[in-house]
């Protein structure tokens, strides 16, 4: 099959380096990590290229990739705004901020807006229950948000929040 991306160099290389060890498939998940944490995401031509140069079927990509909640198919937003949803931000109302999110910006849980300016993304435990309900935007914390928060929130963030490359 002919393959219409490159990959960057770097990943690239790591690939050629996994080619050489022995049980060279087992490096899928780590090849996998590597390009996300370069372009972000993991788009059908990454995931095409990687069946391609690991010598794997696509649908091993496909599946390790939609099997792991940490891999994202779809690229993030410049503020991606991540909820816990953990117990102790759940009981004290996590599911209101996510849902005036959702209404705010018009796109659910997973999703990006149409203009790429932010994704909605969902997070376990952050360790600071104590002040849940808790959200990151681009690693920044805030704690204690309510539902009422949230539109002022969303233009605070883009006055002060660097936008992620
Ligand atoms: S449950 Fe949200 S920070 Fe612990």
């Amino acid at each position: 099959m002919k393959q219409s991306i490159e990959l960057d160099s770097k990943i690239s290389n790591f690939i050629e380096s996994c080619l050489q060890k022995p049980n060279h498939k087992s490096y899928l998940i780590a090849v996998l990590h590597k390009i996300q944490q370069h372009y972000g995401y993991l788009s059908l031509e990454h995931m095409n290229m990687v069946a391609h140069r690991l010598q794997v079927p696509t649908s091993m990509v496909s599946g390790v990739a939609t099997f792991y909640h940490y891999f994202r198919l779809k690229p993030r937003g410049k503020y991606a705004i991540s909820i816990c949803l953990g117990t102790a931000c759940f009981v004290k109302g996590a599911d209101k901020v996510l849902e005036a999110f959702e209404t705010e910006l018009g796109i659910k849980m997973g999703e990006t807006t149409p203009d790429g300016l932010f994704s909605l993304e969902n997070s376990r435990c952050l360790g600071v229950c104590a002040l849940a309900p808790v959200i990151t935007i681009n690693e920044r914390i805030f704690s204690k948000v309510t539902a009422q928060n949230v539109p002022g929130l969303i233009n605070k963030v883009k006055m002060e929040i660097p936008m992620t490359e």
